[in-house]
C-alpha cells in the first residue's frame, strides 16, 4: 500500500479575490505535493475557502448580494488563480458544504457532552478582517498590527470552549513531539505563550447571522474561526477519503499559527482525537515592510503576474527570493530581475546552446557521469524541510556551473575548422563536453519538477527529441 501524505493550505476568507501572499502557501503546498507524489506517496493536497463570519457578510453587504450568492461568485476566481498556476489540489473546500456543517455542530455538540463549553460574558476589541479579538498590548496605536484597522468594541454573551484547560497537555505533546511546530523559533514563541497561561475562547457569536447555528441554541452562530478549522478534519466525510486523518502537515502564514497550534490541537485533544503531525508558519510576504493584504490594498494580483512570466517563472520566483520562515519584501521587478537572470539568461540559455550545439556538430550524445545522486538527495532534504529556497539556490548552482563547464571546456574550438577538418581527438572531446551537460541537465529536470512542472516537462521532451524551443523567452 501507499504511503498517504496529507497536505493542507489555510481555507482562504472569500471577502475578495486572492493575492500573491495567498498563493505563496497555496504554491508551497503544491511544491510539497508534487514531491511526494514522484515519490509514489498517496497525496491528498487540501485547498478551499472560509465563507461564513462577519468579514464575509461585510463584503457581500457591500456588493449588494447574499453571503451565499458572493461567495459563489468568487469561488471561480480563486480555482481560475490555482489553475493558472498549476496548483494540482485534490480537492477545493467550502465551508457552506452541508456535509461540513453537521460534521460541526457534531463536534460542538461533543465538546459540551465532554464538559468543554460553558457560557459566558465577554467584552474585547475585536478585528473584523482577522476575524478575531485582539488583547490590549497586541494593538499598535489602538490598530490591529496586521491589518492598521481599528477593531470594534464587542461585548455578548458567549460560549466559550475551556481551553484554559489544556495548556499541560499541549505542551507535553509538543515536547514529545506529537506534533511539530517550525519553525523553531514559532514554536518556542508558542511554547513561552502556553507558560503565560491560556485563556477560554469563544466558540460562538451572538451577532453574527452568517455562519453555522449553534447547536442547542440557534440565538447564536459558531465562530467562523471554529468552523472554518474544522475543514481539515470534515475533508475526511466530505470528500470519502477514509484514514487520511491525522494531516501531515498544516501550512500557512505566522498570522494564523495560533488557531493551528493551540486552538485546534487542543480542540482535538478534548475530542480524543490524533494531533496534525506538523504545523508550518511562514514569514509575510511585505510591500515595502508592511504586510501586503487586501485590507490594507497593497496587493500583487497572481493572474497579471503569471501572464506576464508564466506560471513556471512566477512559482519559482515567489520561492527563491527568502526563506520560507521568513518576512520578505516582494515586486514585480524582483521577480523581473529572477527571471532574467537565473530563468532566461541561466537555465533557459544553457538548454537552447546545449541542444543546437548538439545538432550543429552532429553529435550523438552518451550516458555521462554527473554527482547528481548526491545532489538530488541533497535537493530532496532540502524540500523535505520546506528549505524552499535553498533547493532553489542548489538548482540554480548547479545550472550555473553546466556554464561554467562550457565556458572552461569551448566546445566550439574542438568543432571542425573550415577545411582544416576534423581531429579525431577533438571530435571525441566534443562528444564528451556535450554529453556531460546533456547528462547534467537530464538529471536537473525531475529536481527542478515539482517546482517547475511545465518547464520540467517541455526539458525532458527537448532532451529526448533534440528540438530546443526557447523555456523563458525574453521579455
Ligand atoms: N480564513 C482564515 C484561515 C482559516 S484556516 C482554517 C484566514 N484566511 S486568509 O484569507 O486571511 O488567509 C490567511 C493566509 O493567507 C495566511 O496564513 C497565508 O497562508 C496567506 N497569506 C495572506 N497574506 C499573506 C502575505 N502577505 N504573506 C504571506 N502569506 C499570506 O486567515
Amino acid at each position: 500500500m501507499k504511503k498517504k501524505f496529507y497536505i493542507t493550505t489555510p481555507i482562504y476568507y472569500i471577502n475578495d479575490v486572492p493575492h500573491v501572499g495567498h498563493a505563496y502557501t497555496t504554491v508551497a503546498a503544491d511544491v510539497l505535493s508534487r514531491y511526494y507524489k514522484s515519490k509514489d506517496e498517496d497525496v491528498f493536497f487540501l485547498t478551499g475557502v472560509d465563507e461564513h463570519g462577519a468579514k464575509i457578510a461585510e463584503a457581500a453587504k457591500k456588493a449588494g448580494v447574499e453571503p451565499k450568492a458572493f461567495a459563489d461568485s468568487l469561488v471561480p476566481r480563486f480555482q481560475e488563480a490555482w489553475k493558472n498556476l498549476n496548483i494540482n489540489y485534490s480537492e477545493f473546500f467550502r465551508t457552506t458544504n452541508p456535509k461540513h456543517e453537521e460534521i460541526v455542530q457534531d463536534l460542538i455538540l461533543e465538546l459540551k457532552d465532554k464538559g468543554f463549553v460553558e457560557k459566558k460574558k465577554y467584552t474585547g476589541v475585536y478585528c473584523v478582517a482577522c476575524e478575531k479579538f485582539l488583547l490590549p498590548d497586541e494593538l499598535v496605536d489602538g490598530c490591529c498590527p496586521d491589518h492598521g484597522t481599528k477593531p470594534e468594541e464587542h461585548s455578548e454573551e458567549n460560549y466559550f470552549f475551556l481551553l484554559s484547560k489544556f495548556g499541560d497537555k499541549l505542551s507535553k505533546a509538543i515536547e514529545a513531539g506529537d506534533y511539530e511546530i517550525l519553525p523553531e523559533s514559532r514554536k518556542n514563541e508558542v511554547i513561552g505563550k502556553i507558560k503565560n497561561g491560556l485563556e477560554d475562547v469563544s466558540i460562538s457569536r451572538e451577532k453574527v447571522e452568517w455562519g453555522i447555528l449553534f447547536p442547542g441554541d440557534e440565538s447564536q452562530t459558531i465562530y467562523v474561526w471554529i468552523d472554518a478549522l474544522i475543514n481539515y478534519w470534515s475533508a475526511q466525510k466530505v470528500f470519502n477519503q477514509d484514514n487520511i486523518w491525522p494531516a501531515d502537515i498544516h501550512l500557512m502564514a505566522k498570522d494564523i499559527l495560533w488557531f493551528h497550534a493551540i486552538i485546534w490541537p487542543a480542540m482535538l485533544l478534548a475530542l480524543d482525537l490524533p494531533l496534525p503531525k506538523k504545523v508550518f508558519a511562514h514569514g509575510f510576504f511585505t510591500i515595502g515592510g508592511q504586510k501586503m493584504s487586501k485590507t490594507r490594498g497593497n496587493v500583487l494580483d497572481p493572474n497579471t503576474l503569471v501572464e506576464k512570466f508564466g506560471a513556471d517563472a512566477v512559482r519559482y520566483s515567489l520561492l527563491r527570493e527568502f526563506p520560507f520562515g521568513e518576512d520578505g519584501d516582494i515586486s514585480e521587478e524582483k521577480i523581473a530581475n529572477r527571471y532574467q537572470s537565473e530563468l532566461s539568461n541561466g537555465l533557459g540559455n544553457l538548454v537552447q546552446r546545449t541542444i543546437s550545439m548538439i545538432n550543429k556538430y552532429e553529435i550523438r550524445i552518451s550516458k555521462s557521469e554527473t554527482n547528481s545522486k548526491s545532489e538530488t538527495r541533497k535537493i530532496s532534504k532540502l524540500i523535505e524541510d520546506l528549505k524552499f529556497d535553498q533547493a532553489l539556490q542548489e538548482i540554480a548552482g548547479e545550472i550555473t556551473k553546466l556554464n561554467q563547464y562550457i565556458e572552461e571546456n569551448k566546445p566550439w574550438e574542438l568543432a571542425p575548422k573550415g577545411s582544416l577538418g576534423w581531429t579525431k581527438t577533438d571530435q571525441t572531446k566534443l562528444a564528451e563536453v556535450l554529453s556531460h551537460v546533456h547528462s547534467g541537465l537530464v538529471d536537473i529536470t525531475p529536481q527542478i519538477a515539482p517546482f517547475m512542472p511545465e518547464t520540467a516537462e517541455k526539458m525532458k521532451k527537448q532532451l529526448e527529441t533534440l528540438e530546443p524551443d526557447p523555456l523563458f523567452p525574453r521579455i
